[in-house]
């Protein structure tokens, strides 16, 4: 990677750490609980779940060590030097709450109203983040569009413009700005974080019945999902997806469980002219625009259906004449948003490091998260024939190995949006085995990640039950 690019992307990863662990430091800073060098989680009045969550991510960017039975209590929390060292700034957090107010009207094209942050302190690049990410997402969405006055010495001093135009740097970083789009998503969550941590847990419904969301503007969601697709995955993806359709029998049918808009699955429609395709979706709103983008391929579908109920969704195809073994099964970054059930064996001894949280704002033991997801693996056996389910997901990763890399990874990141929105990341190695305890076995695989972030975060599966 040239300096430029990478002295861009370190900009932009501090900017999106700020976006997304601000608030949440400051309800620790409001509550005096900055000010102790360790401490034990028992010892703060809040929800167990989402606070295990923050000091875990925390731990992966090096700012805290956790010691003790971890998840429960009696886990000891000590600030690291240099979490200690930044912490003493902290007091400067208390304009995020407005930050995060702007943040949003700045995406959609607003003026700044507050005067730029001042570039200094160990916080400036964090606070930063909540004017650049939305400015630099506005400049991606509307590129004719003037930068206005304010902006642009923002950009300025982040050696990103000059009068010109774009510097080089501020050129990759123009090209890299659409990952903006994942914490400006979840800006809803963010701003709600002293409820989460502190309040009444259950207050941001995640889901209501119809499938609407509260906790993430999925619009956003889905323009980063389908960066990430047309990024990275889309060329690992192609050399697991093609072969599968040079057999002298292949899929008739493809359908994408949680298509989003329905792009990705058009993209395997154009490799693979000769199969049907159908987009499952359970968020009305993506499912119209995936409906809307799915026109273009005749006799496409894009039904209602939940990744965690797939007897529905085969009952749905039955009732379309869709023969399950015509079927190659895709899906992309949604078996982690299966909704959480408690297992029906209990008692597993867990491994993952992942701090998951249910809805109540508990911590979901480890061993019921692996057992859920075994379970979750079963429940789709019957339904995935000999075409199989090919898996693109997203995983968490030890604390360690995020610390190593912590200017260049987004893992703290997502693991704590992920545990806001109680959805299920583990560690790719867990996944796996879940799949193979089931009676699955991976065909043919891939790690994708470590270009950006330094290791791996995502798989490709084509998994056979
Ligand atoms: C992160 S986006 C990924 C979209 C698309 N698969 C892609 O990769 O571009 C997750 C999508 O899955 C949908 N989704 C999440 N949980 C789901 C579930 N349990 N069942 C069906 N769809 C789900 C969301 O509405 C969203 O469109």
């Amino acid at each position: 990677m040239k300096a430029e690019a990478r002295n861009s992307w370190h900009k932009i990863v501090s900017h999106i750490h700020g976006l997304a662990f601000s608030s949440s430091l400051w309800q620790l800073q409001k509550r005096g609980l900055l000010s102790n060098r360790s401490f034990q989680l028992g010892e703060i009045e809040g929800n167990p779940g989402y606070l295990h969550a923050l000091f875990r991510a925390l731990d992966s960017l090096g700012w805290v060590e956790r010691r003790g039975p971890l998840g429960t209590a009696e886990m000891t929390v000590d600030w690291s030097d240099r979490g200690a060292q930044i912490i003493r700034d902290a007091a400067c957090l208390k304009v995020v709450p407005t930050l995060l107010e702007q943040a949003l009207d700045l995406a959609e094209g607003a003026e700044i109203k507050m005067p730029p942050m001042e570039h200094n302190g160990p916080f400036s690049e964090w606070l930063l983040g909540h004017q650049v990410g939305p400015i630099m997402l506005g400049a991606l969405l509307r590129p004719q569009a003037p930068l206005q006055d304010q902006a642009q010495e923002l950009l300025v001093k982040l050696d990103w413009r000059n009068s010109e135009g774009w510097t080089e740097e501020g050129h990759f970083a123009f090209l890299q700005a659409g990952i903006y789009h994942y914490p400006i998503s979840y800006l809803a969550t963010l701003m709600r974080v002293e409820e989460l941590l502190f309040g009444d847990a259950t207050s941001l419904r995640q889901r209501t019945d119809d499938g609407e969301e509260g906790h993430v503007d999925r619009r956003r969601d889905i323009l980063f999902s389908g960066q990430v697709f047309s990024g990275s995955v889309a060329t690992v993806l192609w050399d697991h997806f093609l072969p599968l359709f040079e057999t002298e029998a292949p899929p008739q049918t493809i359908i994408d469980v949680g298509c989003g808009d329905g792009r990705m699955l058009l993209e395997l429609g154009r490799r693979a002219p000769k199969a049907r395709l159908i987009g499952v979706e359970y968020n009305p709103v993506a499912r119209e625009v995936a409906e809307e983008n799915l026109n273009e391929s005749p006799g496409a579908l894009a039904l209602h259906g939940d990744m965690g109920d797939p007897a529905s969704i085969a009952a749905e195809l039955a009732h379309h004449g869709i023969d399950l073994d015509s079927v190659l099964w895709v899906t992309k970054s949604v078996i982690h948003n299966r909704p959480y059930r408690v297992p029906r064996t209990s008692g597993r001894q867990g491994t993952t490091s992942a701090v998951c949280v249910d809805p109540q704002g508990q911590v979901i033991p480890g061993g019921d998260l692996e057992q859920n997801l075994l379970e979750f693996f079963q429940s789709w056996t019957p339904f995935v024939r000999k075409h199989g389910f090919l898996v693109v997901e997203a995983h968490t990763v030890l604390p360690q190995t995020a610390r190593k890399h912590q200017n260049r990874t987004l893992a703290p990141v997502l693991d704590y949006t992920h545990a806001l929105s109680n959805q299920l990341l583990i560690e790719a190695s867990l996944f796996r085995s879940c799949a193979y305890e089931a009676g699955w076995r991976s065909e043919s695989q891939s790690e994708l990640g470590s270009e950006a972030f330094g290791h791996d975060h995502m798989t490709v599966d084509h998994f056979v039950a």
